[in-house]
């Protein structure tokens, strides 16, 4: 079977690339000129690689945004098939009022193997770190999965903290979790990075919540890469979207598990940082004897046994 470790290099060079690209828009309040340049970035740099890629989940219907399509090609067209999830800018809000947690992120692994959600924007998401894994029913009440992660993480009920995206559509989740006596980070956007940092232990025990589907398929990824535990719901939200998956038939009872979500132990994780972040710094510019240079920090998690990688390139222009 093809192994994806030959495409590791090749691809972070893709995240790093989307990175250099739309840093100069960090900060900037213009955050549909960023993410176009990190599409057409991505987009580029994808197309240089030996591979024959489909973008199974690009990012940017639900929200009109620049994007790779959904089923668009990349590669050049020969080597191994490939499924491919991207968000070039995972938190372009963040990115464009230069707060932290925004990043350039792909998923990738053998075609066929990574969940379609179709028409379906939104998921129901619960990501647990490794020690959880097995040890949850994601149809428990809250209280009931709080008591059974804090004895996974060996934690008192007290000091675990749950990454929650801060919309409306959570305050009753979030209410459940302070009666209990638990934390909760609540941050605006941006639930690709409180699933990883629930995965690699970085400040949340958990992440749970409604969110993007492309953006619960890169975190199923991260998620097996690092054999820590995922569920996936779908949810939609937006009246068209409601019809269009009630038209198709999608299931928005049942949970996916975390190999539903994603069917292989080949994976590739990558997340390069824009800007500053709890487990990837952001992207650093300067200028230095060799010239104007640009610092990208990029995080890989590759495999199933949760080997991490942080990578550190720095480019002169
Ligand atoms: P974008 O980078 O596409 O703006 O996504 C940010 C984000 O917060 C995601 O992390 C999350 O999954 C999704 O938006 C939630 O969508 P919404 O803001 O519509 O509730």
């Amino acid at each position: 079977m093809f192994e994806l470790t030959s495409l590791k290099i090749p691809l972070v060079g893709v995240t790093e690339s989307a990175a250099r690209a739309c840093a100069p828009y960090i900060g900037s309040g213009k955050k549909d000129e960023g993410d176009g340049m990190a599409v057409d970035a991505m987009r580029s740099a994808l197309n240089q690689i030996e591979m024959t890629g489909t973008i199974v989940i690009g990012e940017g219907a639900k929200d009109e945004a620049p994007m790779l399509y959904d089923g668009e090609a990349v590669g050049i067209g020969q080597g191994p098939q490939i499924d491919i999830a991207v968000d070039p800018i995972e938190g372009t809000n963040l990115f464009a009022t230069d707060a932290p947690g925004s990043i350039c992120t792909l998923a990738a692994a053998p075609a066929g193997t990574m969940y379609r959600p179709g028409a379906c924007f939104y998921m129901d998401k619960q990501v647990y770190p490794r020690s959880a894994r097995g040890r949850l029913d994601p149809q428990a009440p809250v209280p009931d999965r709080l008591k059974a992660l804090a004895d996974a993480v060996n934690k008192d009920l007290g000091d675990l903290k749950v990454f929650i995206l801060d919309k409306p559509r959570h305050e009753q989740l979030v209410g459940e979790i302070y009666a209990v006596g638990a934390k909760v980070r609540l941050v605006s956007d941006g639930d690709v990075n409180g699933a990883v940092m629930a995965i690699l232990n970085k400040g949340v025990d958990a992440l749970f919540g409604i969110g993007g589907t492309p953006e619960g398929i890169v975190s199923a990824c991260a998620a097996r890469a690092m054999g820590a535990e995922m569920f996936g719901r779908m949810a939609p939200q937006k009246p068209d979207e409601v019809e269009a998956c009630e038209a198709a038939g999608v299931d928005t009872h049942t949970w996916l598990g975390r190999d539903e979500l994603i069917a292989s132990n080949d994976i590739l994780f990558l997340a390069s940082g824009l800007t500053r972040g709890d487990y990837v710094n952001g992207v650093v510019m300067g200028r230095d004897a060799n010239g104007h240079f640009i610092t990208t920090d990029t995080v890989v998690i590759a495999g199933a046994n949760g080997n991490v990688r942080s990578i550190r390139t720095t480019v002169h222009e």
